[in-house]
C-alpha cells in the first residue's frame, strides 16, 4: 500500500511504531437513541500512531462509540476532540481530510460503480480551484490495488458479493488518506484469506504511513494480532484498555462475553490466542 497519498498533514514514518500523531480523545461522552442511553461517562485517548482494536459483545456500544468519534452522532454529554477542538465545532471538508470511518453495514447508492466509489473517498481533497489530480488518481487506484479490486473497478457495487463490497467500502476510506481512520468491523464478509490481506493492509497504513487506526474487531485472536492497544466495552462502558497481553485474559473474556476460555499464546505472532470452551467441550476444558 504504497502508493496512497496520504493528508498532507499525515505524519510520515519509515516503519516500526511511531509515536505522534494526531490527538483524538472523549471526555465525559454520553451517547443516547432517543431516551436510551448507550454509552455513559466515558473518557478515551486514542493513542495516536497506533492501531487500537475496540471488542466487546454485540450491542455493547462500540459502533456507538466508532460513530460519535467521526461525528455521525453528536453526544447528549462531553465532547470528542481532535487536536483540541471538539469535532462538532470542525468544517466538514477540514474534518474528511483528516478523519475517515468505514461504518457498519454501509449502503451505496443503486448502480454505483466501485471506481465511482473509491473516488467518492478523494472528494475532501477537491475544491473549485483543485479538481481532479495526480494524487487522486494515484490514491484511487493504490487503494483499489491494495484492496484487490483493480479487476472490479467497473462493476457496480450492489452487484458485488459481501466481501468484495466489503472491500470497496474499505478501499474508499484507505483512499481518502485521512491521519485518523476509523473501521467498523472491517474484516466481516470476508474469507479467512482477504481478513488477512485487510489486517495487513491496516498495519501497512500504519507503520508506513504512520495513520491512526481504530478498529471495531469481533476476532480476539484478530485484535491481538494486529493492535497495539485494546479497548475491552461491556454495556456501554470501557472495562480495561491496554496492550493485548494485558486486556485479553480468560478473566476478561469470561467478563465482557461470558464465555469461558483458555488463553494460550499464538504461535506465529506470539501475542494471546483465545480458545472458547462452549457447552459441548466442557470436560476437556476442565483440566
Ligand atoms: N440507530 C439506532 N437507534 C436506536 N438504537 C440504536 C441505534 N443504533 C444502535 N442502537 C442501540 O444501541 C445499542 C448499541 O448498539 P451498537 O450498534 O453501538 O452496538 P455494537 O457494540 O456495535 O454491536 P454489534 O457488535 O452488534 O455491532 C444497542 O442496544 C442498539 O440496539
Ligand atoms: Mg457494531
Amino acid at each position: 500500500m504504497t502508493t496512497t497519498t496520504p493528508a498532507a498533514d499525515a505524519p510520515v514514518q519509515d516503519a516500526g511504531h511511531p509515536s505522534d500523531g494526531p490527538d483524538l480523545r472523549a471526555e465525559g461522552l454520553r451517547l443516547a437513541y432517543d431516551d436510551r442511553v448507550v454509552v455513559r461517562d466515558l473518557d478515551l485517548v486514542v493513542p495516536p500512531g497506533r492501531v487500537t482494536a475496540i471488542v466487546g459483545a454485540n450491542a455493547c456500544g462500540k459502533s456507538t462509540l466508532l460513530r460519535a468519534l467521526a461525528r455521525l452522532l453528536t453526544p447528549r454529554a462531553g465532547a470528542v476532540r481532535l487536536d483540541g477542538r471538539a469535532v462538532h465545532a470542525i468544517p466538514t471538508r477540514d474534518l474528511a481530510q483528516r478523519l475517515g470511518i468505514l461504518p457498519q453495514g454501509p449502503v451505496a447508492p443503486e448502480g454505483l460503480t466501485v471506481v465511482d466509489l473509491v473516488t467518492r473517498g478523494r472528494s475532501p481533497h477537491q475544491t473549485w480551484w483543485r479538481q481532479w489530480s495526480k494524487a487522486d488518481e494515484q490514491a484511487v487506484h493504490g487503494a483499489l490495488a491494495a484492496t484487490g479490486l483493480t479487476e472490479l473497478a467497473g462493476r457496480a457495487v450492489d452487484e458485488l458479493s459481501g466481501g468484495q463490497r466489503q472491500r470497496a467500502w474499505i478501499a474508499m476510506a484507505v483512499a481518502q488518506g485521512t491521519p485518523v481512520l476509523l473501521l467498523d468491523e472491517p474484516t466481516t464478509y470476508l474469507d479467512l484469506a482477504h481478513q488477512i490481506d485487510v489486517l495487513d493492509l491496516v498495519t501497512d497504513l500504519n507503520r508506513r504511513e504512520g495513520r491512526t487506526i481504530v478498529m471495531v474487531l469481533h476476532d480476539l485472536n484478530h485484535a491481538c494480532r494486529y493492535a497495539d492497544h485494546v479497548i475491552a466495552m461491556k454495556e456501554g462502558r470501557i472495562v480495561t484498555e491496554g496492550p493485548p497481553a494485558e486486556v485479553v485474559t480468560a478473566a476478561t473474556v469470561e467478563d465482557i462475553f461470558g464465555l469461558r476460555c483458555h488463553v494460550t499464546t499464538d504461535p506465529v505472532s506470539g501475542t494471546p490466542l483465545v480458545i472458547p470452551v462452549g457447552r459441548h467441550h466442557d470436560t476437556a476444558a476442565a483440566g
